[in-house]
């Protein structure tokens, strides 16, 4: 029998609260999902800022071992140009919805969990405060629509955002999706 070792194990995908240190390697994935993925489609002049905004209540990072691979936030609904979609198609306040945003895996760690499981943390985070988590996404990115659709999100209407209009790559038809409705108290 050989004795050949089989390659080095894969350390499992863990998740965290993203702290201040996390915000540099965060930036370098950013500019290559942006190279790599097309996402965001327009590379932010500062990367801290669009990933740190205060109107971000929690922001979730994805690990392995010591090495952090992606991150996502959320953030009230209010506000967001997908608001009066997401409210009029749920029925609800947006004050009652919390809004995942900035959902960025590194292009190199794609496909081993990273990113279901930091839209499990964005969905956990959303029911903690009583709110239904929605998000949207430009139709061309088809790997977090499957991602999103997979996990049993719904596509609950469609938008064309003007440029600048506050959605991330804005000059693409954008789907709003729900998550999971928070548990009843
Ligand atoms: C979308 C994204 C976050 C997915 O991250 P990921 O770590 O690869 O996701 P996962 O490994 O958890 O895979 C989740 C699902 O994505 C889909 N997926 C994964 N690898 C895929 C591949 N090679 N091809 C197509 N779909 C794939 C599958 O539906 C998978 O479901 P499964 O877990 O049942 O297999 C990542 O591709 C990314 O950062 N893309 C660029 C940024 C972006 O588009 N963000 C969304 C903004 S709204």
């Amino acid at each position: 029998m050989s004795t050949e070792p089989g390659p080095p194990a894969r350390a499992a995908v863990a998740i965290r609260r993203r702290d201040s240190g996390d915000l540099a390697p965060l930036t370098a994935i950013v500019e290559r999902a942006h190279a790599e993925r097309g996402y965001p489609a327009v590379l932010p002049a500062d990367l801290v800022a669009w990933l740190g905004a205060a109107r971000f209540k929690a922001s979730f990072v994805a690990v392995e071992g010591d090495e952090v691979i992606g991150q996502v936030s959320i953030a009230a609904a209010a506000g967001d140009a997908a608001e009066a979609a997401w409210s009029e198609a749920l029925g609800v306040g947006s004050e009652q919805l919390a809004a995942v945003k900035r959902l960025v895996v590194d292009p190199s760690r794609e496909g081993r969990g990273a990113g279901r499981a930091l839209l499990e943390a964005a969905v956990g985070a959303a029911h903690a405060g009583g709110r239904w988590p929605v998000l949207d996404v430009h139709d061309r990115e088809s790997r977090a629509v499957e991602l999103y659709e997979a996990a049993g999100w719904r596509l609950v209407a469609r938008l064309v955002v003007p440029p600048g209009a506050g959605i991330e790559c804005a000059t693409l038809p954008v789907r709003c999706y729900a998550g999971p409705p928070p548990p009843r108290p």
